[in-house]
């Protein structure tokens, strides 16, 4: 997740701030960092791959310079390296950038035509040569802003140096976040409170489609080049802890309201160039007869949905282990076994250890990985990474939802059908809307906390790819607020465990398979005929009026493909919610670590 820092003043080196600014930035995850200043009236960059680290040695701090602005890069476009580092420099024109050009294909063709050529595989080095061009036009660089709002599609946070302009730093946005930050003859503008809170707590929010002007004594915003608008000045009360997590209470629940963009960027960065780049980016599936799916935790629970997906949609039989226990089993392996490993962190021991085993074997490995550069990605054949930003949560929620993300592309890309992409893409778009508004139902998850707070047991129930809902909706809850519940397939309860069932017990059951609607109903009222208080999880479509249930969450219906991106949501924040209530350590639970490095 990009981070954005700029200043401009007569008391601060600049590059003591860009490089204090991007440190304070580096909790969003990055790949390569780079500043660019202005020193004696040349601008300069410098830019590298890795930690920031590696660029701070490269800079000499003795140079003066009252001007910059730096970059913490999380790869979309082309791999992480230096070349494809921020800041861009194309003609007069050097700027960092935050978000995704869309038509950024389109706009290169033009360009290429008009005489530019291109170093990086960026969207952002064409946005620099299209706002280059057009200064070279007109000559007036808020004009040529202005006019660049009509020509790019997607999201940006731009922050702009201009050659010939040497007191001066400009700056806007379209739903990528901006902030001004005001000192005494300086200003800032940072992507993020964090990089700026170390110099002053007084800012100035950019919204949408706005444009700025900072000198060291001034901040002027801008509606068009001919329209300035009067700002509010507001007061950062957060401590940089508070600031991180962004206003919210905890890491969790920023992670979990960051769900709808991560997964959208996860999608997007796999989809944009349409279908044909599917195939030429992921494993040619076709040659595999089998494919084992090795994980662990809610990992492994992603990998069951993954299975039941490509299973159906890809007609490959699909054998999903915890890899704790695949490391030590007998494997069935040939030369048409694809291994894929799923992880966060890249790093978890057994995962790593698993995948070492098929690397043994000669078997070909997919790794679905979050952590760029990880152990897993390093060595498997083929990576595709989640774009889930840093998670610092112990408890995965928006890395989990980006790994459902690339499994449905998986499953999406077996069809093979440009009429089955074509509505995925329209059904994406649908999806980032949905999910914000069901993460904003929080009076919902809170009213059923209150109700199962304070049991003993619970249970989840499922069948099909909502059993494999119910087993993270479960973890998920075990882990945060140390409620003992157990998962269970639906039809299987009366074999033995509806015993425990008694006046009372809350049954959380999830149904949103149309295919298995009748069933699942069935085992509902054989808990509810026996007490159970049942909390039904439940689609628009399949939604009815019944006495078989005490609580209903509707979410809204999307592909089949698509839809569990849905369903977790509530079950995320219900195990939130009665965290909260039981005043948990939501973000570090006891007993756990983030990354589990050893066997
Ligand atoms: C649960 C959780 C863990 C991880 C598991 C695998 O909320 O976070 O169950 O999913 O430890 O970790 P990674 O994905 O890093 O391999």
């Amino acid at each position: 997740m990009c981070g954005i820092v700029g200043y401009v003043g007569k008391n601060k080196q600049a590059l003591h701030v860009l490089i204090e600014g991007l440190k304070a930035l580096e909790y969003r995850g990055y790949d390569s960092s780079g500043v660019a200043f202005l020193n004696n009236n040349k601008i300069q960059i410098i830019k590298e791959k890795g930690k920031i680290h590696n660029l701070e040695v490269k800079i000499d701090f003795s140079v003066t310079s009252n001007l910059g602005i730096g970059h913490t890069r999380w790869a979309t476009h082309g791999e992480p390296s230096q070349i494809n580092a921020h800041p861009h420099k194309v003609g007069k024109i050097t700027l960092v950038h935050n978000g995704i050009i869309e038509n950024y294909e389109e706009l290169k063709l033009v360009l290429k035509e008009s005489g530019y050529s291109f170093i990086s595989e960026t969207d952002t080095e064409v946005a620099c040569a299209l706002i280059d061009k057009l200064y070279n036009e007109k000559n007036d660089i808020l004009k040529v802003m202005d006019k660049c709002r009509n020509l790019i599609r997607g999201s940006y946070a731009f922050a702009i140096l201009v050659d010939d302009i040497d007191d001066k730093l400009f700056v806007m946005r379209k739903d990528s976040p901006l902030i001004i930050a005001l000192g005494n003859d300086e200003n800032y503008v940072a992507s993020d409170v964090p990089a700026i809170l170390k110099f002053t707590n007084r800012y100035i929010l950019l919204n949408n489609n706005e444009m700025a002007v900072l000198t060291s004594d001034s901040v002027k915003v801008y509606k068009d080049s001919n329209t300035i608008i009067k700002k509010d000045i507001d007061t950062f009360e957060w401590d940089m802890e508070a600031a991180m997590k962004n206003g919210y209470e905890h890491y969790m629940l920023k992670e979990i309201n960051e769900e709808p963009e991560v997964v959208y960027n996860t999608i997007y960065n796999l989809i944009k160039n349409g279908s044909e780049e599917l195939s030429s980016i992921f494993p040619d599936f076709s040659k595999y007869k089998k494919i084992d799916i090795v994980a662990c935790g809610s990992a492994y629970h992603a990998g069951l949905i993954g299975k039941t997906l490509i299973e159906k949609y890809g007609d490959i039989p699909v054998n999903v282990e915890v890899a704790s226990e695949y490391r030590y089993k007998k494997l069935f392996y040939n030369n048409r076994t694809l291994v894929i490993i799923i992880s966060q962190s890249g790093e978890t021991a057994d995962s790593l250890a698993a995948l070492r085993i098929a690397k043994e074997h000669d078997v070909d490995t997919l790794a679905i990985v979050n952590v760029v550069g990880s152990s897993i990605a390093r060595e498997a054949k083929y990576v595709l990474y989640t774009k889930a930003g840093v998670e610092i949560a112990v408890a995965t929620t928006k890395a989990y939802s980006s790994q459902l993300a690339v499994l449905s592309l998986i499953a999406l890309s077996m069809i093979n059908n440009d009429d089955n992409f074509d509505n995925f893409v329209s059904d994406c778009q649908k999806l980032e809307t949905q999910m914000t508004n069901l993460i904003k139902k929080h009076n919902v998850y809170r009213d059923i906390a209150l109700e199962i707070y304070q049991k003993n047991d619970i249970f989840f129930l499922g069948r099909g790819i909502d059993y494999a809902l119910a087993m993270e909706g479960s973890l998920k809850l075990k882990e945060i607020s140390y409620l003992h519940s157990e998962a269970y397939p639906a039809g299987e309860l009366k074999h033995g465990t509806i015993s425990l069932i008694e006046k009372d017990t809350p049954v959380i059951a999830i149904a949103t398979d149309e295919t298995l609607n009748e069933k699942i109903i069935s085992n509902i009222k054989e808990v509810k005929a026996r007490g159970a208080s049942v909390i039904l999880l439940t689609t628009s479509k399949l939604n009815k009026v019944g006495d078989y249930y005490d609580y209903k969450i509707v979410v809204d219906d999307n592909n089949e493909l698509l839809q569990s991106l849905l369903t977790i949501i509530p079950l995320q924040l219900l195990s939130y919610e009665v965290a909260k209530l039981k005043g948990c350590d939501i973000d570090k639970p006891r007993n756990l670590a983030k990354s589990v490095t050893v066997e």
